[in-house]
């Protein structure tokens, strides 16, 4: 569907045109000030000085043609030479019905859709997901329900850490406290058991534990780092071993991951990587692009018009071990062979940029992308706690991210018993959705690449710019139109009044802009565009509410009419809490 504002600005360039003058001038905008008209062109403006005429002449040649438009009413040229206007009644209530009969809301699909590799969560196996990986999962969802909402296919993939010294440490620490095991045993050459030798209670053990002995430990801490290699460079029964680590975190990360409502397509990690580093790194030799330095590997990634040093890039390092650069090359060729993707988005900490700035200007160098394929780096900032400083639990440790959603499951959970008598169960169950959104909005409500500050009473509250205060607008919509529906209508086949009141027209102007909110949203990965709309949205949709009789109206084509804009407006925010990652309940 053609979006409004093309409509319009049609219409006005024909104006233009038939007043003599460019169509191109005839360019609509929301106006900015919405207190003096809904519409505005300031076309004129520009077209004074093409054709060395005032402004406000041009304006009022163009308002004249404009007369008994059907699109635009109470065109007016004001000084020094704007044109404000009006949407025209029954054209904003045709294009409202063309958008409700359209598939998503007459959003345009792609012709060509993309393929999208979205690379996010990150998470490490062996260690808990703590809340430093709240943002990587709740953005990358939503980067990626958005991209798939506008038509394209999208990978969302986990790319779990499984490679880094983590896997040394908890090898090390096992074979420590279980040495008998096959894994340790280099002349064992039968099969390795099939059952993991500890469960994920035991693995949160045997990480932290093993850390804390690096930190004290010297000839531990080589240890590790060697058993790393070990593992890294292919040895049998370090890499069985590492399966079962992987294999034992995975199901504790995905029941984690699901409670956020984050799913993930592929469920890929570092070590998937392994098998396509060796030829790569031979390739770069070949190419004469990557050379020894200090022992290493590297890639000199500098170019001439750097404002800055830029260190080369290591792809190997004196040890033999590869490093996350290297990894993450070799998962772009990895991807570009199972997907050929047109663009892959990494969401990860802003504090990575050096990393991603080294591996997308090694992947172009050594051509392990294709010079059209986008490699988008999408850097969030950091969530802090009340005090300014990286959120921490009371006492200073990191807290774990099962507990930080307890902790806003809580708090709504109290908010909901504050407010009416539900059955615990029931309240419990609320408090899950309702907290989710709370989370999620608290965070996805920011641009991504800022910092912000987690307050829990805040993100909990019902009313402002919060998750609870879209639902309970969700909420409020679905209550009426089950009371509708109770008395005997139906929501099929409404036909949509022409606006009667401002808030009426207001509620229809504001679902008008979802298709473009939603191209905008896709074009620079911003869920946070999602959010400023259906705040203005329920706000608009409140304002209706508390102006309008809608269950008391006795005109029943009427009732019918409003019936249709909420049919609409619930459409239209479940849609986009959908692309946000959260749902509604039915009563809060
Ligand atoms: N596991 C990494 C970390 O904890 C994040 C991974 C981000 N994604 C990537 N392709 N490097 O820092």
């Amino acid at each position: 569907m053609e979006k409004i504002l093309e409509q319009i600005s049609k219409e006005i360039s024909k104006a233009f045109e038939e007043a003599g003058y460019d169509a191109g001038l005839g360019k609509v905008t929301w106006s900015n000030r919405p207190d003096l008209c809904e519409l505005q062109c300031n076309g004129a403006m520009a077209g004074a000085k093409l054709y060395k005429k005032s402004p406000i002449m041009i304006a009022n040649e163009v308002a004249a043609k404009l007369e008994g438009s059907k699109v635009v009413t109470g065109v007016e040229a004001v000084n020094p030479g704007f044109l404000n206007m009006n949407i025209a009644n029954e054209f904003l209530t045709e294009y409202i019905s063309g958008m409700s009969e359209a598939d998503k809301f007459g959003l345009n699909m792609p012709e060509n859709p993309l393929t999208i590799v979205v690379d996010y969560g990150g998470a490490n196996v062996a260690k808990p997901l703590h809340v430093g990986h709240l943002r990587p999962a709740i953005i990358g969802e939503s980067v990626k329900r958005i991209c798939k909402y506008m038509g394209h296919n999208v990978i969302g993939d986990a790319h779990l850490g499984d490679w880094g010294l983590q896997m040394g440490e908890v090898i090390e620490e096992t074979k420590c406290r279980m040495p008998e095991l096959p894994y340790f045993d280099p002349d064992f050459t039968g099969e390795y058991p099939t059952e993991p030798p500890f469960t994920i209670a035991d693995l949160e053990d045997i990480y932290p534990t093993a850390s804390k002995k690096m930190k004290e430990d010297e000839a531990f801490d080589k240890l590790c780092h060697e058993a790393t290699v070990k593992f890294q460079k292919g040895d049998r029964g370090y890499r069985a071993l590492g399966r079962h680590i992987i294999n034992v975190s995975k199901v504790d990360l995905e029941r984690n991951y699901s409670k956020l409502n984050v799913h993930f397509d592929l469920w890929k990690g570092e070590s998937d990587a392994d098998p396509y580093i060796a030829d790569m790194v031979q390739a770069m030799v070949d190419k004469g692009i990557a050379y020894e330095s200090q022992g290493a590997l590297v890639v000199d990634i500098a170019l001439p018009e750097d404002k800055k040093e830029y260190p080369p890039c290591i792809v190997r390092k004196s040890d033999g071990a590869a490093i996350y650069q290297t990894t993450d090359l070799a998962t772009l060729v990895q991807r570009e062979q199972d997907f050929h993707p047109d663009k892959v988005v990494y969401v990860v900490d802003k504090r990575q940029d050096l990393h991603f700035i080294q591996v997308f200007r090694t992947a172009r160098k050594a051509e392990i992308v294709r010079p059209e394929t986008e490699l988008v780096f999408l850097g969030f900032g950091t969530m802090n706690g009340k005090d300014g400083k990286p959120f921490k639990t009371r006492d200073g440790g990191i807290l774990r991210l099962e507990q930080l959603v307890g902790n806003i499951n809580e708090a709504v959970y109290n908010r909901i018993m504050e407010n009416r008598d539900e059955s615990e169960d029931k309240a419990k169950e609320t408090s899950e959705i309702v907290g989710l959104a709370a989370l999620k909005y608290g965070d996805l409500s920011n641009q991504a690449s800022k910092d912000y500050v987690f307050d829990i009473d805040r993100f909990a509250s019902f009313e402002g710019n919060t998750g609870p205060y879209i639902l309970y607008t969700i909420v409020r919509i679905k209550s009426i139109l089950s009371k509708y529906v109770q008395n005997g209508g139906s929501l099929e086949n409404l036909s949509f009044n022409v606006p009667d009141t401002k808030q009426a027209k207001n509620l229809m102007m504001e679902l008008t802009k979802f298709a473009s909110m939603m191209e905008s949203a896709y074009e620079e990965l911003s869920p946070s565009k999602v959010c400023s709309y259906i705040y203005d949205l329920a706000n608009s949709f409140n304002g209706f509410y508390h102006e309008t009789k809608i269950m008391a109206e006795e005109d029943k084509a009427k009732q019918a009419g409003y019936i249709a804009l909420l049919v609409l407006c619930r459409d239209v925010l479940e849609a986009c809490i959908d692309v946000l990652g959260f749902s509604a309940p039915d009563r809060m």
